[in-house]
Protein backbone atom coordinates (compact mmCIF):
# COMPACT_ATOMS: atom_id res chain seq x y z
CA UNK A 1 0.00 0.00 0.00
CA UNK A 2 2.80 2.32 0.64
CA UNK A 3 4.19 1.66 -2.60
CA UNK A 4 1.16 3.69 -4.31
CA UNK A 5 2.44 7.39 -2.52
CA UNK A 6 6.12 6.20 -1.94
CA UNK A 7 8.59 6.26 -5.66
CA UNK A 8 9.47 2.75 -6.49
CA UNK A 9 13.23 3.46 -5.31
CA UNK A 10 12.10 3.98 -1.95
CA UNK A 11 9.65 1.83 -1.68
CA UNK A 12 11.66 -0.97 -2.76
CA UNK A 13 14.30 0.14 0.19
CA UNK A 14 11.18 -0.50 2.42
CA UNK A 15 10.28 -4.12 1.12
CA UNK A 16 14.30 -4.83 1.15
CA UNK A 17 14.02 -3.67 4.89
CA UNK A 18 10.84 -5.17 5.98
CA UNK A 19 12.23 -8.48 4.41
CA UNK A 20 15.42 -8.57 6.24
CA UNK A 21 14.35 -7.17 9.19
CA UNK A 22 17.48 -4.38 9.07
CA UNK A 23 17.52 -1.43 11.44
CA UNK A 24 17.40 1.98 9.87
CA UNK A 25 21.23 2.37 9.09
CA UNK A 26 21.97 -0.38 6.54
CA UNK A 27 25.49 -1.42 5.81
CA UNK A 28 27.19 1.47 3.28
CA UNK A 29 27.70 0.12 0.12
CA UNK A 30 31.31 -0.11 -1.26
CA UNK A 31 31.65 0.85 -5.14
CA UNK A 32 34.63 1.01 -7.34
CA UNK A 33 36.06 4.22 -8.17
CA UNK A 34 35.80 5.89 -11.49
CA UNK A 35 38.61 5.07 -13.64
CA UNK A 36 38.75 8.81 -14.89
CA UNK A 37 38.03 12.19 -13.12
CA UNK A 38 35.10 12.65 -15.02
CA UNK A 39 37.00 15.71 -18.21
CA UNK A 40 34.69 15.50 -21.07
CA UNK A 41 38.31 15.98 -23.02
CA UNK A 42 40.14 13.04 -21.62
CA UNK A 43 37.85 11.02 -19.36
CA UNK A 44 40.18 8.19 -18.70
CA UNK A 45 42.51 10.41 -17.16
CA UNK A 46 42.65 10.94 -13.08
CA UNK A 47 40.33 8.37 -11.02
CA UNK A 48 37.07 8.98 -9.16
CA UNK A 49 36.51 7.90 -5.72
CA UNK A 50 39.12 9.08 -3.50
CA UNK A 51 41.80 12.32 -3.42
CA UNK A 52 45.45 12.23 -3.59
CA UNK A 53 47.40 14.33 -1.27
CA UNK A 54 50.83 13.32 -1.67
CA UNK A 55 53.00 11.29 -3.66
CA UNK A 56 56.37 10.04 -1.85
CA UNK A 57 59.01 8.41 -5.00
CA UNK A 58 61.67 6.54 -5.00
CA UNK A 59 63.35 5.20 -8.26
CA UNK A 60 66.67 4.52 -9.76
CA UNK A 61 67.41 5.01 -13.18
CA UNK A 62 69.90 3.32 -15.23
CA UNK A 63 70.52 5.71 -18.30
CA UNK A 64 72.71 3.05 -20.17
CA UNK A 65 69.10 0.23 -20.45
CA UNK A 66 66.74 3.49 -20.53
CA UNK A 67 65.43 1.34 -17.13
CA UNK A 68 64.13 2.30 -14.29
CA UNK A 69 65.64 -0.68 -12.68
CA UNK A 70 63.51 -0.16 -9.39
CA UNK A 71 60.94 2.38 -8.26
CA UNK A 72 58.78 3.13 -5.12
CA UNK A 73 55.39 5.10 -5.21
CA UNK A 74 53.99 5.98 -1.56
CA UNK A 75 50.97 7.75 -2.17
CA UNK A 76 48.56 9.60 0.44
CA UNK A 77 45.11 9.36 -0.03
CA UNK A 78 41.49 10.03 1.48
CA UNK A 79 38.44 8.19 -0.37
CA UNK A 80 35.77 10.02 -1.13
CA UNK A 81 33.16 7.33 -1.28
CA UNK A 82 33.01 4.04 0.56
CA UNK A 83 35.40 2.57 -2.14
CA UNK A 84 35.74 -1.56 -2.70
CA UNK A 85 38.50 -0.78 -5.38
CA UNK A 86 39.79 2.16 -7.09
CA UNK A 87 42.65 2.96 -9.75
CA UNK A 88 46.21 5.05 -11.02
CA UNK A 89 46.97 6.18 -13.81
CA UNK A 90 50.03 4.28 -15.33
CA UNK A 91 51.50 3.63 -18.55
CA UNK A 92 53.84 0.98 -19.47
CA UNK A 93 56.10 -0.40 -16.62
CA UNK A 94 55.85 -3.67 -14.67
CA UNK A 95 53.95 -3.62 -11.02
CA UNK A 96 55.55 -5.82 -9.07
CA UNK A 97 53.63 -5.41 -5.80
CA UNK A 98 50.93 -3.25 -4.42
CA UNK A 99 49.91 -2.08 -0.45
CA UNK A 100 47.09 -1.04 0.92
CA UNK A 101 47.65 0.63 4.26
CA UNK A 102 50.59 -2.34 4.64
CA UNK A 103 48.55 -4.59 3.39
CA UNK A 104 48.83 -6.78 0.14
CA UNK A 105 46.30 -5.90 -2.46
CA UNK A 106 45.12 -7.39 -5.98
CA UNK A 107 45.74 -5.37 -9.08
CA UNK A 108 44.86 -5.62 -12.57
CA UNK A 109 46.65 -3.62 -15.72
CA UNK A 110 43.54 -2.27 -18.40
CA UNK A 111 45.36 -0.02 -20.45
CA UNK A 112 47.00 2.59 -18.49
CA UNK A 113 44.66 1.90 -15.83
CA UNK A 114 46.00 0.48 -12.95
CA UNK A 115 43.12 -1.25 -11.18
CA UNK A 116 43.97 -2.06 -7.07
CA UNK A 117 41.50 -3.56 -4.71
CA UNK A 118 42.41 -3.65 -1.29
CA UNK A 119 41.74 -6.38 0.82
CA UNK A 120 39.21 -4.59 2.59
CA UNK A 121 36.78 -1.78 1.66
CA UNK A 122 37.83 2.14 2.14
CA UNK A 123 35.42 4.00 3.67
CA UNK A 124 34.41 7.29 2.51
CA UNK A 125 36.89 10.02 4.69
CA UNK A 126 39.25 7.75 5.46
CA UNK A 127 43.02 8.75 4.72
CA UNK A 128 44.92 5.46 3.63
CA UNK A 129 48.41 5.02 1.78
CA UNK A 130 49.21 3.10 -1.13
CA UNK A 131 52.79 1.49 -1.96
CA UNK A 132 53.50 0.08 -5.56
CA UNK A 133 56.87 -0.83 -6.21
CA UNK A 134 57.58 -1.49 -10.04
CA UNK A 135 60.05 -1.36 -12.58
CA UNK A 136 60.53 -1.23 -16.40
CA UNK A 137 61.11 1.02 -19.68
CA UNK A 138 59.34 4.17 -19.33
CA UNK A 139 57.03 5.07 -22.76
CA UNK A 140 57.77 8.04 -24.16
CA UNK A 141 56.33 9.55 -27.73
CA UNK A 142 58.84 10.09 -30.63
CA UNK A 143 56.74 11.37 -33.67
CA UNK A 144 59.58 10.96 -36.80
CA UNK A 145 59.24 14.41 -39.16
CA UNK A 146 58.05 13.40 -42.38
CA UNK A 147 60.61 15.82 -43.89
CA UNK A 148 63.26 13.79 -43.29
CA UNK A 149 64.53 17.35 -42.03
CA UNK A 150 64.21 17.85 -38.05
CA UNK A 151 64.60 15.27 -35.37
CA UNK A 152 61.67 13.50 -34.10
CA UNK A 153 59.65 15.01 -32.24
CA UNK A 154 59.26 13.81 -28.63
CA UNK A 155 57.44 13.99 -24.80
CA UNK A 156 56.63 11.62 -22.11
CA UNK A 157 59.88 10.10 -20.62
CA UNK A 158 62.42 10.95 -23.16
CA UNK A 159 66.00 9.23 -22.62
CA UNK A 160 68.75 11.67 -23.61
CA UNK A 161 72.37 11.45 -24.35
CA UNK A 162 73.32 11.89 -20.88
CA UNK A 163 70.13 10.91 -18.62
CA UNK A 164 66.74 11.28 -19.50
CA UNK A 165 63.58 13.81 -18.99
CA UNK A 166 60.11 13.94 -18.15
CA UNK A 167 57.80 17.10 -20.10
CA UNK A 168 54.41 16.11 -21.12
CA UNK A 169 50.99 17.86 -20.52
CA UNK A 170 48.21 16.38 -20.45
CA UNK A 171 50.23 13.09 -19.91
CA UNK A 172 53.76 12.74 -18.39
CA UNK A 173 53.34 11.63 -14.68
CA UNK A 174 51.73 8.22 -15.87
CA UNK A 175 55.30 7.26 -17.55
CA UNK A 176 56.70 7.05 -14.75
CA UNK A 177 54.74 6.42 -11.75
CA UNK A 178 51.34 5.38 -10.51
CA UNK A 179 48.91 8.59 -10.40
CA UNK A 180 46.15 10.64 -10.58
CA UNK A 181 47.21 12.00 -13.49
CA UNK A 182 44.79 15.18 -13.81
CA UNK A 183 45.30 18.52 -12.82
CA UNK A 184 42.09 18.47 -10.53
CA UNK A 185 43.83 16.12 -8.33
CA UNK A 186 46.71 18.39 -6.91
CA UNK A 187 49.00 17.05 -4.53
CA UNK A 188 52.59 17.16 -2.64
CA UNK A 189 55.29 15.56 -4.11
CA UNK A 190 58.77 14.55 -3.07
CA UNK A 191 61.47 12.63 -4.72
CA UNK A 192 64.67 11.14 -4.68
CA UNK A 193 66.18 10.04 -7.70
CA UNK A 194 69.22 7.17 -7.68
CA UNK A 195 71.60 7.86 -10.90
CA UNK A 196 75.26 6.29 -11.79
CA UNK A 197 77.55 8.40 -9.73
CA UNK A 198 78.67 11.87 -12.05
CA UNK A 199 75.20 12.04 -13.33
CA UNK A 200 72.58 14.68 -11.79
CA UNK A 201 69.20 14.75 -10.99
CA UNK A 202 67.46 17.92 -11.11
CA UNK A 203 63.27 17.95 -9.82
CA UNK A 204 60.88 20.49 -8.76
CA UNK A 205 60.63 22.45 -5.24
CA UNK A 206 63.52 22.27 -3.28
CA UNK A 207 66.70 20.18 -3.06
CA UNK A 208 67.07 18.22 0.03
CA UNK A 209 70.70 17.08 -1.19
CA UNK A 210 72.39 14.12 -2.38
CA UNK A 211 74.24 11.09 -0.89
CA UNK A 212 76.45 8.57 -2.57
CA UNK A 213 76.91 4.73 -2.11
CA UNK A 214 78.83 2.24 -4.05
CA UNK A 215 78.55 3.94 -7.56
CA UNK A 216 75.16 5.61 -6.72
CA UNK A 217 73.87 8.87 -6.39
CA UNK A 218 70.57 9.48 -4.89
CA UNK A 219 69.66 13.11 -5.41
CA UNK A 220 66.17 14.63 -2.76
CA UNK A 221 63.93 16.70 -3.92
CA UNK A 222 60.38 17.90 -2.30
CA UNK A 223 58.02 20.61 -2.12
CA UNK A 224 54.88 22.21 0.46
CA UNK A 225 53.46 23.27 -2.22
CA UNK A 226 50.55 20.78 -3.88
CA UNK A 227 51.72 20.16 -7.92
CA UNK A 228 49.28 19.18 -11.02
CA UNK A 229 50.38 15.51 -11.78
CA UNK A 230 52.00 17.47 -15.42
CA UNK A 231 54.05 19.91 -13.83
CA UNK A 232 56.04 17.52 -11.86
CA UNK A 233 59.54 16.21 -13.62
CA UNK A 234 63.01 14.47 -12.96
CA UNK A 235 65.63 15.72 -15.75
CA UNK A 236 68.61 13.13 -15.22
CA UNK A 237 71.98 14.23 -16.94
CA UNK A 238 75.56 16.14 -16.41
CA UNK A 239 74.68 19.92 -15.77
CA UNK A 240 75.88 23.38 -15.00
CA UNK A 241 73.91 24.14 -11.99
CA UNK A 242 74.14 28.15 -11.18
CA UNK A 243 72.37 27.94 -7.56
CA UNK A 244 71.85 31.22 -5.75
CA UNK A 245 69.31 33.54 -3.44
CA UNK A 246 67.33 35.65 -4.87
CA UNK A 247 65.66 38.06 -1.86
CA UNK A 248 66.11 34.70 0.60
CA UNK A 249 64.74 32.25 -2.33
CA UNK A 250 66.85 29.84 -3.80
CA UNK A 251 66.74 29.90 -7.64
CA UNK A 252 68.32 27.04 -8.94
CA UNK A 253 69.44 27.15 -13.30
CA UNK A 254 70.47 23.92 -14.81
CA UNK A 255 71.73 23.86 -18.08
CA UNK A 256 72.78 21.04 -19.78
CA UNK A 257 76.80 20.88 -19.45
CA UNK A 258 76.69 19.81 -23.14
CA UNK A 259 75.65 23.75 -24.19
CA UNK A 260 77.57 26.58 -24.80
CA UNK A 261 77.37 29.38 -22.57
CA UNK A 262 75.23 31.23 -25.08
CA UNK A 263 71.92 29.52 -23.84
CA UNK A 264 72.89 30.62 -20.30
CA UNK A 265 71.56 33.94 -21.03
CA UNK A 266 67.51 33.82 -21.34
CA UNK A 267 67.09 31.84 -18.24
CA UNK A 268 69.65 34.03 -16.28
CA UNK A 269 66.49 36.26 -16.70
CA UNK A 270 64.65 34.44 -14.64
CA UNK A 271 64.84 36.51 -11.54
CA UNK A 272 64.56 39.45 -13.51
CA UNK A 273 61.36 38.51 -14.83
CA UNK A 274 59.86 37.13 -11.65
CA UNK A 275 60.87 40.92 -10.02
CA UNK A 276 58.76 42.48 -12.79
CA UNK A 277 55.61 40.20 -12.65
CA UNK A 278 55.66 40.15 -9.06
CA UNK A 279 54.86 43.68 -9.13
CA UNK A 280 51.31 42.97 -11.67
CA UNK A 281 50.64 39.50 -10.19
CA UNK A 282 51.72 39.34 -6.51
CA UNK A 283 54.09 37.75 -4.69
CA UNK A 284 55.71 34.59 -6.44
CA UNK A 285 53.56 31.63 -5.35
CA UNK A 286 56.66 28.73 -4.56
CA UNK A 287 59.57 28.41 -2.14
CA UNK A 288 62.07 28.29 -4.84
CA UNK A 289 62.65 29.19 -8.86
CA UNK A 290 64.85 28.41 -11.52
CA UNK A 291 64.74 26.54 -15.43
CA UNK A 292 65.80 23.31 -16.73
CA UNK A 293 67.67 23.78 -20.50
CA UNK A 294 67.90 20.46 -21.90
CA UNK A 295 69.77 19.87 -25.13
CA UNK A 296 68.25 16.43 -26.53
CA UNK A 297 67.14 18.01 -30.01
CA UNK A 298 63.20 17.58 -31.22
CA UNK A 299 61.76 18.06 -26.94
CA UNK A 300 57.84 18.74 -28.05
CA UNK A 301 57.90 22.53 -26.52
CA UNK A 302 59.39 24.43 -22.94
CA UNK A 303 56.76 23.00 -20.29
CA UNK A 304 56.16 24.91 -16.96
CA UNK A 305 57.37 22.28 -14.73
CA UNK A 306 56.43 23.95 -11.31
CA UNK A 307 59.64 26.37 -10.07
CA UNK A 308 62.33 24.59 -12.53
CA UNK A 309 60.13 25.17 -16.05
CA UNK A 310 62.34 23.27 -19.19
CA UNK A 311 63.56 25.03 -21.82
CA UNK A 312 64.36 22.89 -25.31
CA UNK A 313 67.96 24.46 -26.07
CA UNK A 314 66.67 24.31 -29.99
CA UNK A 315 63.67 26.38 -28.87
CA UNK A 316 66.29 29.36 -27.99
CA UNK A 317 68.37 29.07 -31.46
CA UNK A 318 65.85 31.98 -33.20
CA UNK A 319 67.57 34.75 -34.76
CA UNK A 320 66.02 36.86 -32.13
CA UNK A 321 67.22 36.58 -29.27
CA UNK A 322 64.22 38.52 -27.79
CA UNK A 323 61.91 35.32 -28.56
CA UNK A 324 63.87 32.99 -25.66
CA UNK A 325 63.23 35.74 -23.11
CA UNK A 326 59.74 35.57 -23.93
CA UNK A 327 59.40 31.97 -23.55
CA UNK A 328 61.10 32.56 -20.45
CA UNK A 329 58.47 34.71 -19.65
CA UNK A 330 55.63 32.65 -20.76
CA UNK A 331 56.67 29.72 -18.63
CA UNK A 332 57.43 32.03 -15.45
CA UNK A 333 54.00 32.95 -15.54
CA UNK A 334 52.83 29.95 -15.54
CA UNK A 335 53.91 29.60 -12.08
CA UNK A 336 51.08 31.94 -11.01
CA UNK A 337 48.71 31.04 -13.47
CA UNK A 338 48.60 27.56 -14.32
CA UNK A 339 50.80 25.98 -11.48
CA UNK A 340 49.76 27.87 -8.39
CA UNK A 341 46.03 28.73 -10.00
CA UNK A 342 45.16 25.41 -11.43
CA UNK A 343 42.38 24.18 -14.00
CA UNK A 344 39.37 22.02 -12.86
CA UNK A 345 38.70 21.10 -16.43
CA UNK A 346 40.91 20.76 -19.33
CA UNK A 347 38.51 23.36 -21.48
CA UNK A 348 39.56 25.58 -18.69
CA UNK A 349 43.18 25.81 -20.32
CA UNK A 350 43.28 29.50 -21.58
CA UNK A 351 43.03 30.44 -18.03
CA UNK A 352 46.85 28.86 -18.14
CA UNK A 353 47.65 29.78 -21.66
CA UNK A 354 45.68 32.74 -22.48
CA UNK A 355 47.38 34.56 -19.16
CA UNK A 356 50.86 33.11 -19.67
CA UNK A 357 50.75 34.37 -23.45
CA UNK A 358 49.25 37.74 -21.95
CA UNK A 359 52.22 37.96 -19.13
CA UNK A 360 54.60 37.37 -21.96
CA UNK A 361 53.04 40.19 -23.91
CA UNK A 362 53.23 42.35 -21.13
CA UNK A 363 57.67 41.14 -20.28
CA UNK A 364 58.04 42.22 -23.96
CA UNK A 365 56.34 45.63 -23.80
CA UNK A 366 58.65 46.31 -20.33
CA UNK A 367 61.87 44.80 -21.95
CA UNK A 368 61.55 47.12 -25.26
CA UNK A 369 60.44 44.33 -27.35
CA UNK A 370 56.89 44.72 -29.19
CA UNK A 371 54.40 46.57 -27.16
CA UNK A 372 50.82 44.85 -25.77
CA UNK A 373 49.27 46.98 -28.51
CA UNK A 374 51.34 45.82 -31.24
CA UNK A 375 51.44 42.11 -29.99
CA UNK A 376 47.07 42.30 -29.44
CA UNK A 377 46.82 43.52 -33.28
CA UNK A 378 49.45 41.46 -34.75
CA UNK A 379 47.47 38.35 -33.63
CA UNK A 380 43.75 40.06 -34.57
CA UNK A 381 44.63 39.96 -38.32
CA UNK A 382 44.78 36.82 -38.79
CA UNK A 383 42.20 35.56 -40.61
CA UNK A 384 38.93 33.91 -38.97
CA UNK A 385 40.19 30.65 -40.50
CA UNK A 386 43.85 30.54 -39.17
CA UNK A 387 43.97 27.44 -36.80
CA UNK A 388 44.32 30.23 -33.28
CA UNK A 389 40.60 31.61 -33.93
CA UNK A 390 38.86 28.02 -34.47
CA UNK A 391 38.46 25.43 -32.25
CA UNK A 392 37.40 28.60 -29.73
CA UNK A 393 39.43 28.26 -26.58
CA UNK A 394 36.47 27.82 -24.12
CA UNK A 395 34.02 25.23 -25.35
CA UNK A 396 33.30 22.69 -22.44
CA UNK A 397 31.82 20.32 -25.44
CA UNK A 398 35.47 20.13 -26.95
CA UNK A 399 37.48 17.23 -27.20
CA UNK A 400 40.42 19.26 -27.84
CA UNK A 401 42.52 19.48 -24.43
CA UNK A 402 45.46 21.44 -25.89
CA UNK A 403 44.79 24.01 -28.94
CA UNK A 404 46.60 27.36 -30.17
CA UNK A 405 43.04 29.17 -29.59
CA UNK A 406 43.67 28.95 -25.93
CA UNK A 407 47.22 30.98 -26.40
CA UNK A 408 46.07 33.80 -28.60
CA UNK A 409 42.43 34.00 -28.17
CA UNK A 410 43.05 33.70 -24.55
CA UNK A 411 45.30 36.74 -24.31
CA UNK A 412 43.41 38.85 -26.54
CA UNK A 413 39.78 37.75 -24.86
CA UNK A 414 41.99 38.95 -21.45
CA UNK A 415 43.68 42.39 -23.43
CA UNK A 416 39.64 43.11 -24.54
CA UNK A 417 39.04 42.82 -20.96
CA UNK A 418 41.93 45.48 -19.81
CA UNK A 419 40.27 47.93 -22.53
CA UNK A 420 36.79 47.75 -21.16
CA UNK A 421 37.70 47.50 -17.47
CA UNK A 422 40.42 50.15 -17.51
CA UNK A 423 44.09 49.36 -15.82
CA UNK A 424 43.68 49.25 -12.34
CA UNK A 425 40.79 47.58 -12.12
CA UNK A 426 42.17 44.91 -14.67
CA UNK A 427 45.68 44.22 -12.39
CA UNK A 428 43.86 44.13 -9.14
CA UNK A 429 41.76 41.36 -11.08
CA UNK A 430 44.94 39.54 -11.68
CA UNK A 431 46.37 39.82 -8.77
CA UNK A 432 43.28 38.76 -6.55
CA UNK A 433 42.85 35.63 -8.64
CA UNK A 434 46.29 34.77 -8.04
CA UNK A 435 45.83 35.20 -4.06
CA UNK A 436 42.11 33.89 -3.27
CA UNK A 437 43.12 30.70 -5.40
CA UNK A 438 46.89 30.33 -4.58
CA UNK A 439 47.50 26.46 -4.79
CA UNK A 440 44.23 25.64 -5.68
CA UNK A 441 42.04 24.94 -8.56
CA UNK A 442 39.21 28.00 -10.23
CA UNK A 443 37.28 27.65 -13.26
CA UNK A 444 36.48 29.97 -16.12
CA UNK A 445 32.65 30.82 -14.49
CA UNK A 446 34.65 31.99 -11.19
CA UNK A 447 36.75 33.93 -13.64
CA UNK A 448 33.80 35.97 -14.89
CA UNK A 449 32.28 36.54 -11.45
CA UNK A 450 35.46 37.46 -10.03
CA UNK A 451 35.47 40.18 -13.30
CA UNK A 452 31.87 40.70 -12.87
CA UNK A 453 32.20 41.78 -9.05
CA UNK A 454 35.64 43.84 -9.53
CA UNK A 455 34.28 45.80 -12.61
CA UNK A 456 30.89 46.35 -11.41
CA UNK A 457 30.05 45.77 -15.01
CA UNK A 458 28.49 42.54 -16.51
CA UNK A 459 31.55 41.47 -18.45
CA UNK A 460 30.07 37.89 -19.44
CA UNK A 461 29.23 38.76 -22.87
CA UNK A 462 32.35 40.23 -23.80
CA UNK A 463 34.43 37.62 -22.65
CA UNK A 464 32.71 34.71 -23.77
CA UNK A 465 32.64 36.37 -27.17
CA UNK A 466 36.12 36.16 -27.25
CA UNK A 467 36.33 32.95 -26.05
CA UNK A 468 33.57 31.22 -27.41
CA UNK A 469 32.07 32.94 -30.11
CA UNK A 470 32.10 32.09 -33.32
CA UNK A 471 32.55 35.88 -34.88
CA UNK A 472 35.90 38.40 -34.34
CA UNK A 473 34.89 40.78 -31.75
CA UNK A 474 35.49 44.54 -32.85
CA UNK A 475 39.19 45.55 -32.49
CA UNK A 476 39.10 47.68 -29.11
CA UNK A 477 42.69 48.76 -29.42
CA UNK A 478 43.02 49.24 -33.35
CA UNK A 479 46.96 50.41 -34.21
CA UNK A 480 47.03 54.40 -34.24
CA UNK A 481 45.88 55.51 -37.92
CA UNK A 482 49.27 57.16 -39.65
N1 LIG B 1 52.17 24.17 -21.61
C1 LIG B 1 53.28 24.34 -22.54
C2 LIG B 1 53.44 25.85 -22.66
O1 LIG B 1 52.66 26.51 -23.26
C3 LIG B 1 53.08 23.72 -23.89
C4 LIG B 1 52.88 22.24 -23.93
C5 LIG B 1 51.71 21.58 -24.06
C6 LIG B 1 53.89 21.22 -23.87
N2 LIG B 1 51.90 20.24 -24.09
C7 LIG B 1 53.23 19.97 -23.97
C8 LIG B 1 55.28 21.24 -23.74
C9 LIG B 1 53.93 18.78 -23.93
C10 LIG B 1 55.98 20.06 -23.70
C11 LIG B 1 55.33 18.83 -23.80
O2 LIG B 1 54.28 26.42 -22.09
ZN1 LIG C 1 52.04 27.92 -21.81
Amino acid sequence: MLSRVLPTAAAATIALLAATGAAAHAAPAFTPGAPGAGDPALPTYGNGGFDVAHYDLDVRYQPAIDELTAAHATIRATATQNLSRFDLDLIGLTVDAVRVDGRPATWTRDGWELVVTPPRGLRQGRPFTVDVTYHGVPKGWSIPDDSGERPPTQFGFVPTDDGAIVLGEPESAMTWYPSSDHPADKATFAVAVTVPDGLAAISVGLPLGHTTRSGWTTWRWASRHPSVTYATTIAIGRWRIDSHLHHGRPTIIAVDAALGPQYDAPVARTDEIIDYFETLFGPYPFESAGAIVERQPGLLAALETRTRPIYPSDRFEDTNAKYAVETVAHETAHQWFGDSVSIDFWYDLWLNEGFATYASWLWDEHDGFRTVREQFNRFYDYPLDFPFWTPAPYDPTDGDAIKSSNYYRGAMALHALRKQVGDPVFFALLRTWAAQHRDGNASTEQFIALATRLSGQDVRPLLLAWLSGPVKPVNPDPPPTA
